[in-house]
């Protein structure tokens, strides 16, 4: 079976690798000449996807930028980004490219799936229109369906192969082809009874945690009014064995998925009379963070007498989350960004994010940075930096991970 690819992401590249080591082969497609011209040489840019492993898969894969080449395929998964616009409305433009140019090359017995993030509708009203006009019949002639990706980038727990996989097509028989397909990867598939029941099954899942963070962010913030230990809390609660969901607080939201998603829904629900207020809330409470997380920086600098203008302070971690380099809607940037624009002299260290040209910095070795600094900030835990030993080298840090908070010490402070 050869399987195509649209869109090379986070998504898409390592969809892409295992099914050419599951022996299948993979035409994967991407608008981007220079993704597609780096892959082709066995460099990959997601770092999930090692250099070694995308060398063990060349073989089997073929990187294209002409969507002609994916008529050969015979199941084809879109990847591609679905983004907010200025006006924080679903940005459709790169899905319904990609729909519009499979038009043109569908066949029958194709199956498609759409595997972006989006709102329940998404796959029956804009996808088949664009795909039919092929000429085609969607659940007759080729099959379709959603099958939302569940990948944590920097996970290792979890795999594709051990995530469940959730699919729903347009007929029962477009889900079976889907399952088909998936089950040559994943060792759970879970067939739901409509594209809309799977695609709103993915923004439940999204909203879920966006909400829960938001829950123990506004806890964290009224913790420390009360001078409370918000971890202590927070580990105490999880021992419950039921009832309750461990979620830490962090310095704010960030990633391709849950400062996005969610307003997908939001946008849909709007036509059905409905206003999502747990949405709303948790992106308002979420995006207070790093004003929070600026608030307690200055006061750590007031504490030692110095104010935030003319301060160094040393960044850790810049990207959203560990042990990866996406830094989209990272809330690291905003904390940058207000600390700049208060004269304060910004340096950070982050293995996994080169340079920050937009805010004129380039990561810099720890050592460096902490030379001479007022203050560090741990903004993302990031594995193999050793962040006692920052604490216990900077004049203060202030950690908003926990990744400290058994040092006990007065120099070093939590949320
Ligand atoms: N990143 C995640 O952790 C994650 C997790 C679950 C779901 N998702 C969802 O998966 C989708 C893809 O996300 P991603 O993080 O992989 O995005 P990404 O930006 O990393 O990758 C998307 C790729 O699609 C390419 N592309 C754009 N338009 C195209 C077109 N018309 N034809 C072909 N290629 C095109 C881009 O060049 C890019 O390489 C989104 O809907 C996202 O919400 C992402």
């Amino acid at each position: 079976m050869s399987i195509g690819i649209v869109g090379l992401g986070y998504v898409g590249l390592p969809l892409a690798m295992e099914f050419a080591e599951a022996g299948m082969d993979v035409i994967g497609l991407d608008v981007d000449a220079q993704k597609v011209a780096r892959l082709r040489e066995g460099r990959s840019h997601i770092e999930d996807v090692a250099d070694s492993r995308l060398g063990g898969a060349l073989p089997r894969c073929t990187f294209s930028t002409h969507v002609e080449d994916l008529a050969q395929a015979e199941a084809i998964l879109v990847c591609v980004p679905t983004p907010l616009n200025a006006n924080r409305e679903p940005e459709l433009g790169p899905l319904l490219s990609a729909a519009r140019s499979l038009g043109g090359i569908v066949r029958p017995g194709h199956i498609i799936v759409l595997e972006s993030t989006t709102f329940p509708g998404t796959t029956r009203e804009h996808m088949v229109p664009l795909l039919e006009e092929s000429g085609l019949r969607a659940g007759h002639d080729f099959a379709l369906a959603f099958s939302p990706e569940r990948v944590d980038p920097g996970r290792t727990d979890y795999s594709i192969r051990t995530t469940p996989k959730v699919v729903g097509g347009l007929t029962p028989a477009c889900t079976e082809r889907a399952a088909e397909v998936y089950g040559r990867i994943c060792e759970r598939i879970v067939p739901v009874g409509s594209p809309e029941v799977a695609e709103l099954a993915k923004l439940l899942e999204n909203v879920f945690r966006s909400v829960n963070i938001a829950l123990v962010n506004e806890m964290a913030i009224l913790a420390d009014r009360m001078d409370i230990d918000i971890w202590e809390v927070v580990d105490a609660a999880a021992t419950k064995p039921f009832g309750f969901m461990r979620f830490e607080p962090g310095p704010g939201m960030g990633g391709h998925c849950l400062p996005v998603d969610p307003f997908y829904l939001t946008w849909r629900a709007r036509e059905f009379d409905m206003a999502t207020e747990f949405i709303e809330l948790a992106g308002k409470v979420n995006t207070q963070m790093p004003y929070f997380c600026l608030e307690k920086i200055e006061r750590a600098l007031n504490d030692a007498t110095k104010p935030v203008r003319g301060s160094r302070i040393v960044v850790l971690g810049v990207s959203y989350k560990p042990g990866v380099g996406d830094i989209r809607e990272s809330p690291a940037l905003k904390i940058i960004e207000l600390l700049q624009a208060r004269g304060a002299d910004v340096v950070y260290h982050d293995p996994y994010v080169a340079a920050l040209p937009a805010m004129g910095l380039a990561n810099m070795e720890l050592a460096d940075a902490l030379e001479g600094a007022d203050l560090a900030a741990i903004v993302t835990a990031h594995p193999g930096v050793d962040h006692e030993d920052i604490a216990r080298t900077a004049p203060v840090t202030v950690d908003f991970r926990g990744v400290t908070r058994h040092m006990r010490d007065a120099s070093v402070l939590q949320f």
